[in-house]
C-alpha cells in the first residue's frame, strides 16, 4: 500500500495545478504553472524522489499514480493553452478590424496656377515653331537690364520710380530683356530663344503688381524681317486664343528694337465688337516688339552687318486676365483656395 499521506499529497497538488492553469490568464503565466508543476525541478520531479523510500512492491503503484496525474495535468495545459491560444487571436482580429465600407480621406489634388498655366501654354505654342526656354538672375547688373540694352542712364524707364535699385549698380530685373544680353553672350546664332520670368517695377494698383511676370522672344539669324516677326506674333496669337481673332502692329518705341511696334489682339470676348475688356476698342493691347536694334548687336559684339534679329515681351499676368476674365491682378498672387480652384480642371 502507498503511504497514505503521499497519495493526498500528490492528488491535493493536482488540484491547486489544475485551478492554477484554470487561473491563468496568458500563455506565460500558463507556462510558469507547467515549470513548477511539471518541469525539471517542479513538485512531480520532487515528488518522485520519495519512491526511494517506498517498498518494491509499492514503487510501481506510486509511479502509476504519477503517471496519471502527469497526463491530467498535460491534457489540462493544453486544452488551457488553446482556449488563450484562440482568445488572444480573436482579440487581435477584433482590435484589427476595419470597416471596409467607412468612406476613404479626401485627397485634394493640387494644380497649376493660371501664369504657370499660360506660360506653359506660350512656350509649348513658340516650341513648335522651334524656341527653346532661356532663364537668368532676378537681380541684374545695370548693363545687362539697361545699358547692353541701349538704355541709357538717362532714360526715363530708370527713374526710381520704377526700377527697384539693389545698389548703385544691381536692380531688381525691370522686364526680361536682360535675358536677351545673356543669350547674346553665350549662344552663337543662329537661335531662338524664349525667356519667361518674374520681373520687378515699382508699381501696385488693380491692373499692375510690384512682381509680376513677362515672357520674351528672341529670334537671330542672318535674314530677319518685321514680316517674320508678324508671322510668329499672328501663329501666337491665333493659337492663344482661337484662330477668329485678328493681329495688328501700332510703330512704338522700345531703345532695344528699330523699328518698334506694339502688338494688339481684336478682344477674343466680344470679337472686336466693343466690350468691358477692351473697353469698347474692340482691340487688346498685348506686348512690345521690334527688330533687334543695331546697337544692341555691338554691345554683345556681334556683326550687325551679319545678323539680324527680332524681339518680342509681353505680360503673362495680361494673358491670364483677358483669357479667364479676371479683373483684379492681385488675385493672382493671394493665394485664395477658392479662386485658385476655379483654373483645375
Ligand atoms: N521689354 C519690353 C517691356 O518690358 C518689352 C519688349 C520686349 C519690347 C522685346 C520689344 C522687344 O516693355
Amino acid at each position: 500500500m502507498i503511504p497514505a499521506q503521499l497519495l493526498t499529497n500528490l492528488n491535493d497538488k493536482l488540484a491547486a495545478a489544475l485551478a492554477q492553469l484554470k487561473a491563468s490568464s496568458d500563455l506565460q503565466k500558463l507556462y510558469d504553472a507547467k515549470v513548477a508543476f511539471a518541469g525539471k525541478q517542479g513538485f512531480l520531479s520532487e515528488i518522485m524522489r520519495e519512491m526511494a523510500k517506498l517498498s518494491k512492491e509499492e514503487k510501481p503503484l506510486f509511479g502509476k499514480e504519477v503517471n496519471r496525474v502527469k497526463d491530467e495535468f498535460e491534457k489540462a495545459y493544453t486544452a488551457r493553452e488553446d482556449e488563450l491560444k484562440s482568445a488572444a487571436l480573436l482579440d487581435k482580429v477584433n482590435k484589427e478590424r476595419i470597416d471596409v465600407s467607412l468612406p476613404g480621406a479626401h485627397l485634394q489634388a493640387g494644380a497649376k496656377h493660371p501664369i504657370a498655366m499660360v506660360m506653359d501654354d506660350v512656350i509649348a505654342i513658340l516650341a513648335r515653331l522651334g524656341y527653346t526656354v532661356r532663364t537668368g538672375p532676378q537681380i541684374e547688373k545695370d548693363w545687362y537690364n539697361f545699358e547692353a540694352l541701349n538704355i541709357p542712364p538717362d532714360h526715363p524707364a530708370r527713374d526710381m520710380q520704377d526700377t527697384f535699385y539693389i545698389d548703385a549698380d544691381h536692380v531688381l530685373r525691370t522686364h526680361t530683356s536682360p535675358i536677351q544680353i545673356h543669350t547674346l553672350l553665350s549662344e552663337k546664332p543662329p537661335f531662338r530663344a524664349l525667356a519667361p520670368g518674374s520681373v520687378y517695377r515699382c508699381d501696385s494698383d488693380v491692373s499692375h503688381s510690384p512682381n509680376f511676370h513677362q515672357i520674351e522672344g528672341l529670334l537671330v539669324d542672318r535674314q530677319v524681317s518685321m514680316a517674320d516677326l508678324k508671322g510668329t506674333i499672328t501663329f501666337l496669337l491665333r493659337e492663344l486664343f482661337g484662330s477668329a481673332v485678328n493681329v495688328r502692329f501700332r510703330p512704338s518705341f522700345f531703345p532695344f528694337t528699330e523699328p518698334s511696334a506694339e502688338f494688339d489682339c481684336s478682344c477674343p470676348v466680344c470679337v472686336g465688337k466693343g466690350c468691358r475688356l477692351c473697353k469698347q476698342s474692340g482691340w487688346i493691347e498685348i506686348g512690345g516688339s521690334g527688330l533687334v536694334n543695331p546697337r544692341v548687336f555691338e554691345a554683345v559684339k556681334l556683326d550687325p552687318k551679319q545678323w539680324q534679329g527680332f524681339a518680342f515681351g509681353f505680360g503673362i499676368e495680361r494673358m491670364a486676365i483677358i483669357k479667364y476674365g479676371i479683373d483684379d491682378i492681385r488675385l493672382f498672387y493671394e493665394n485664395d483656395q477658392r479662386f485658385l480652384r476655379q483654373f483645375n480642371v
